[in-house]
């Protein structure tokens, strides 16, 4: 079983070339986060599986994404007991692998390892996001990681990190960068909204209402990018930091966004 959570994408992509390997079913935590908040009752999920499971997301702050990594630890993981790894990310993984061991060993799950695969960067409100040939050339390299990482799993071969190992100093940001950074008070729209709701529906935290003069933000917010980079009037910024950056996302088909 492939839990797949995605802002802008890039997971998506690599969630499906893992499943033509492994002939696996994916989970879409969007939906199942988005909807435990709507229902608010804990959100308590019971997955059986013969094949193992897989995590495919990005990785936030050097590690799995808190939302995530919550979904995880209120499920009962049924079948299989071997969890393998595959975090997309715009520069490298970090701590993220130490935390997936851990989350493992507290599921008592056997971790079969993190392959990690460079995409393009979606973080607009901190940094840039690649132009859309280098973002292509990022994702054709990306391809044959994604692949031999699909393979390993077929296979039932554990994975290795393609690059920097756990720091545990990376580890030690997670909760400050959670505290500080992840706040959406500073998302506005501009004149051009058209009211079409596309960034209410595609919020995984359910934390868009669409209100009379336009969409507003309700403070769950897990910086995920769906909104301002999905906005087909390119009507959201996030204060000055994302003014005139491009905004990414990879539809599943694999095709960028222009
Ligand atoms: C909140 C946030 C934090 C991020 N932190 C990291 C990071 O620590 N290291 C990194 O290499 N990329 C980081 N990124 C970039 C994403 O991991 C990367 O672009 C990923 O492929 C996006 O996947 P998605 O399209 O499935 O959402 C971050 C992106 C966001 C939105
Ligand atoms: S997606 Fe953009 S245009 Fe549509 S409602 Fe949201 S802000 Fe407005
Ligand atoms: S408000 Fe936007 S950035 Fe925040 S979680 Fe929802 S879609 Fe993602």
């Amino acid at each position: 079983m492939i839990f797949c959570f995605s802002g802008t994408g890039n997971s998506r992509y690599a969630a499906r070339i893992i499943a033509q390997y492994t002939e696996d079913e994916i989970v879409d935590l969007n939906e199942l986060i988005r909807s435990d908040i709507e229902r608010n009752d804990g959100g308590i999920h019971g997955f059986a599986s013969a094949k193992p499971y897989v995590l495919v997301c990005p990785t936030y702050c050097w590690n799995i994404p808190l939302a995530v990594e919550e979904f995880l630890r209120r499920c009962d993981l049924a079948g299989s007991d071997k969890f393998y790894f595959c975090l997309t990310c715009g520069s490298d993984t970090g701590a993220a692998a130490k935390g997936a061991e851990k989350l493992c060993k507290d599921k008592k799950m056997r971790f079969m390892g993190l392959g990690a695969a460079r995409m393009p960067e979606n973080y607009i409100a901190m940094f840039d996001s690649p132009s859309y040939d280098d973002a292509k050339g990022i994702i054709s390299c990306a391809r044959p990681a994604l692949e031999s990482i699909g393979r390993k799993i077929a296979q039932g071969q554990p994975l290795v990190e393609l690059d920097i190992p756990g720091s545990p100093a990376k580890s030690k940001l997670k909760p400050f960068f959670y505290k500080h950074s992840v706040k959406d008070k500073k998302f506005e729209t501009t004149g051009a909204c058209t009211m079409c709701g596309l960034c209410e529906k595609v919020c995984p935290m359910a934390n868009i209402v669409l209100g009379d003069k336009g969409p507003e933000w309700q403070g769950r917010c897990t910086h995920c990018m769906a909104c301002i980079s999905r906005c087909p009037a390119n009507a959201i910024e996030y204060g000055k930091i994302s003014l005139g950056k491009r905004r990414y996302f990879l539809n599943d088909n694999g095709e960028q966004r222009r």
